[in-house]
């Protein structure tokens, strides 16, 4: 009996020791994954695309119809990311491949669009119109709702149109588009304008944030704003560098 609670009382002091050096090492990296443990910030955001045997069709109609504003003024907005032959870029959130098709045009042969998204039958729907206009430049990349799925420094900019606010894990996604950025790389996000009294109700619905809480979200993340031109109204337009 004396003789155990000897033994307890000589290795109590190196357990508390090994115990307090265990959480010494380890403590920095979990501070280095600022998005561990984020819960969902809008859940079933994306449930209308992640439903078996997507109508696209559906989507065409909706994305890439007059008087939808992004629509209205894709060329513009592609003016505005300032791309350039040979960039590599990503389209985050590509959808039916809208300005996926743009900006493979604007890098041309030997630049890159990678096109991400979370829902499969999207990316077989812009393989297949990649083929059809004979566009060598464009690759389809399954993320999920935490990462962009795209190695590190291998983005020259990354464009999120109508996409930032389907974000379950902001800052695990913003986290993994940093990532994939090279260095001084750009992010440009194009998304709704919510102006509680002035946004109609399902914006105000269906959007989570305002403009200057998602500028701030993002620059949490690591990036810095620039100035961008003011020519959407239902919609803004923000350019962040990598920091
Ligand atoms: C409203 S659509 C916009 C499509 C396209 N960018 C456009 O403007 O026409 C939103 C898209 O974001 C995708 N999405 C949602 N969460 C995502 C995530 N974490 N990573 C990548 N794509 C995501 C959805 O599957 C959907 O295709």
């Amino acid at each position: 009996m004396k003789h155990s609670r000897r033994i307890r009382s000589l290795f109590l002091p190196f357990m508390v020791a090994a115990t307090a050096l265990f959480i010494a090492l380890h403590l920095p990296l979990c501070a280095q994954t600022p998005a561990a443990g984020e819960t969902s910030v809008k859940p079933g955001i994306n449930t209308e695309y992640l439903k078996p045997n997507l109508d696209v069709s559906k989507w065409v109609a909706k994305f890439e119809k007059p008087g939808r504003e992004v629509f209205d003024q894709r060329e513009k907005i592609i003016e505005a990311l300032h791309l350039e032959p040979g960039q590599r870029v990503a389209d985050i959130g590509a959808g039916t491949g809208l300005f996926t098709m743009l900006m493979a045009n604007a890098v041309g042969p030997k630049g890159k669009v990678c096109s991400v998204d979370i829902v499969k039958d999207f990316l077989a729907h812009i393989n297949d119109r990649a083929a059809e206009a004979g566009l060598k430049n464009i690759q389809t990349v399954l993320g999920t709702d935490r990462s962009v799925e795209l190695p590190e420094n291998s983005v020259d900019l990354a464009f999120c149109s109508d996409v930032y606010h389907h974000f379950e894990y902001p800052r695990s996604v913003l986290a993994s588009i940093r990532r994939a950025l090279r260095p001084n790389g750009a992010l440009v996000v194009v998304d709704y304008r919510r102006e509680p009294g002035k946004s109609p109700e399902w914006i105000l619905h269906h959007v989570r944030a305002s403009q200057e809480e998602v500028a701030r979200e993002i620059e949490d993340a690591g990036f810095k704003r620039e100035e961008t031109p003011e020519f959407l109204k239902q919609n803004y337009l923000m350019r962040f560098r990598k920091k």
